[in-house]
């Protein structure tokens, strides 16, 4: 069946989420945009005391925003107990995958959500046919080198003051 264009990128279909540990990873609903907001801003809210206040804000969007912003993004959320805990944006960009908006609930860490949140990033990418997929991660965040080395991706380089003072890392993986 060929795959369908529609504005969030590729119709690419996939399998039916498998659940480990209890959490699921399927493609966001337009009915959950409300509580991805909120995962945004209880994780904003989480890092902001840290954070220059331009970098705190880009967390905290309304639905309204969330919405206008999600046009040729693929949004794979994590669910548990019916809750979402996790997200992750996956943008085909000049014929790369580039994921942002990688978050997980504070009360729901180091339970494997971001693996398969990730997981389910590099799937799309390799059934949408894009041969690599890279991030790009504010530096003082210390879970992620170890979250992206632990799915294979190598670090490529550090941007020096990139995200308004703050150095960014840049994470890649050739699939
Ligand atoms: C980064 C983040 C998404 C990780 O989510 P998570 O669901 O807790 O991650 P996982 O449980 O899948 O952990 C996978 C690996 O990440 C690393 N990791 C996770 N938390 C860590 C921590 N606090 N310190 C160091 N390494 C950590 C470990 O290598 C871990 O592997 P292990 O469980 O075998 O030790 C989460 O901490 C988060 O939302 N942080 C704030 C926002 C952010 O940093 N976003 C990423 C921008 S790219």
């Amino acid at each position: 069946m060929a795959a369908e264009h529609t504005d969030r990128g590729p119709d690419v279909r996939a399998p039916p989420p498998e659940k480990k540990n209890g959490v699921s990873v399927d493609r966001l609903t337009h009915a959950e945009v409300p509580a991805i907001c909120g995962l945004f801003k209880r994780v904003g809210d989480a890092e902001a005391p840290a954070l220059p206040a331009e970098l705190a804000k880009a967390w905290q969007r309304s639905p309204l925003e969330f919405t206008s912003r999600m046009e040729g993004i693929t949004y794979f959320v994590a669910r548990r107990d019916g809750r979402l805990v996790g997200a992750v944006g996956c943008e085909s960009r000049h014929g790369t995958c580039h994921l942002l908006d990688l978050a997980v609930d504070p009360d729901a860490r180091h339970g494997g959500v971001a693996t398969a949140l990730l997981t389910a990033a590099l799937e799309w990418a390799k059934r949408t046919n894009l041969p690599t997929v890279w991030a790009d991660a504010l530096a003082r965040y210390p879970a992620v080198p170890g979250l992206f080395k632990k799915l294979a991706f190598v670090e490529a380089g550090l941007l020096h003051r990139h995200q308004w003072g703050e150095d960014v890392r840049l994470f890649e993986r050739v699939l």
